[in-house]
């Protein structure tokens, strides 16, 4: 019996631990719950009484020796393989650190409020979900206007609706602010428009309102042809074209001059020289009233522009979309806006 146990022990002795799987191999031959040293201590039973104690003896020996044997192997094999730690290579070249870009519709959303921050425009912020009140009614849009209809307006639930313009932002400074008022809200809108290269559902507007005394069209003219000249060059011309909207009267459409061909007729401006960038007017005394302003003092000019367009065509981009698709050879060119 005693033999046995001799016979294990230089087992034991030799058996070569240099690798994880052959620590493993000893684990299972030896200290485990069904190795061989587990098998030496239930043969006590067959060991004559009086050797019993010697047999105890030398077994526990050898455990302790196995055991001494696994704890050092695999300290060993930890601290020359750690595992939890990677594997450096210190030839290998820096990772260039690589920073975040801005999205050019937030630089040029930024350009625009430096530009007529220049003038003493303030910012102001409102709600995108909004109610008819504020979006419809008191921009003076008539019951059935079709700007209500469905298939623009996203209708949330009871009068709740996501705003189809940033004109209502104007409404809620215009009812919290007494004159002087010259502000500029920017933000996202929302219409039930199917996507293409030319519209989305969700764009982004920036508002302009200026209420004082004796604010006239030539204001808003003068303003808005800063505006252009700052944004998109001191040789762009801008027109005015008579244009409707409910809240504005009188009303017009902002032109610029086509930035690629200079007036002389390309597919952008579709050959007219001439492209679209927003819309403007006097405040509708109406919607004075509507705010709580008086009409026989005060006189204003409102206008709203699309930054994506702003941005399109500053930037001679021809998708809408590829402002939404997150492609980042997209996002890279304008690194250092
Ligand atoms: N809210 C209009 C739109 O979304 C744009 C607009 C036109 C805003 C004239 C104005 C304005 O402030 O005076 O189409």
């Amino acid at each position: 019996m005693f033999e046995k146990v001799n016979q294990i022990a230089q087992e034991v002795t030799a058996f070569a631990v240099n690798t994880k799987e052959q620590l493993e191999q000893f684990r299972i031959l030896y200290t485990g719950r069904k190795g061989q040293i587990a098998d030496l201590f239930d043969d006590i039973k067959n060991i004559p009484p009086e050797q019993r104690k010697a047999y105890g003896q030398e077994v526990n020996k050898l455990k302790e020796q196995a055991l001494t044997k696994f704890s050092e192997a695999q300290e060993q094999l930890t601290e020359t393989n750690p595992s939890s730690a990677p594997d450096i290579d210190f030839s290998l070249p820096p990772v260039p650190n690589t920073l975040g870009t801005r999205h050019p519709l937030s630089a040029v959303k930024a350009e625009i409020i430096r530009i007529f921050e220049r003038l003493g425009f303030n910012l102001s912020e409102g709600p995108e979900i909004e109610d008819d009140w504020h979006n419809f009614t008191a921009l003076n849009f008539p019951e059935n206007h079709p700007a209500r209809d469905m298939q623009d307006t996203f209708f949330v639930e009871g009068d709740k609706l996501l705003r189809t313009h940033t004109s209502s932002v104007q409404v809620r400074v215009m009812e919290h602010e007494q004159p002087p008022i010259r502000t500029l809200s920017p933000g996202r809108v929302y219409r039930n428009e199917a996507i293409s290269a030319r519209a989305h559902c969700v764009f982004h507007q920036i508002e302009g309102l200026f209420i004082d005394e004796n604010v006239s069209f030539a204001d808003l003219k003068q303003t808005l042809y800063y505006f252009v000249q700052e944004m998109f060059g001191k040789e762009t011309q801008i027109r005015f074209r008579p244009s409707f909207f409910p809240f504005t009267e009188p009303s017009a459409e902002i032109d610029i001059s086509c930035l690629i061909c200079k007036g002389e007729g390309c597919n952008i401006c579709k050959q007219t020289g001439w492209v679209e960038i927003g819309g403007s007017g006097m405040v509708d005394p109406e919607v004075l009233k509507n705010c709580r302003i008086d009409p026989e003092k005060y006189s204003g000019f409102a206008f709203g522009m699309g930054i994506e367009r702003i941005t399109m065509l500053k930037y001679q981009i021809k998708d809408l979309r590829l402002f939404t698709e997150n492609d980042i050879r997209f996002l890279r060119q304008f690194e250092s806006l």
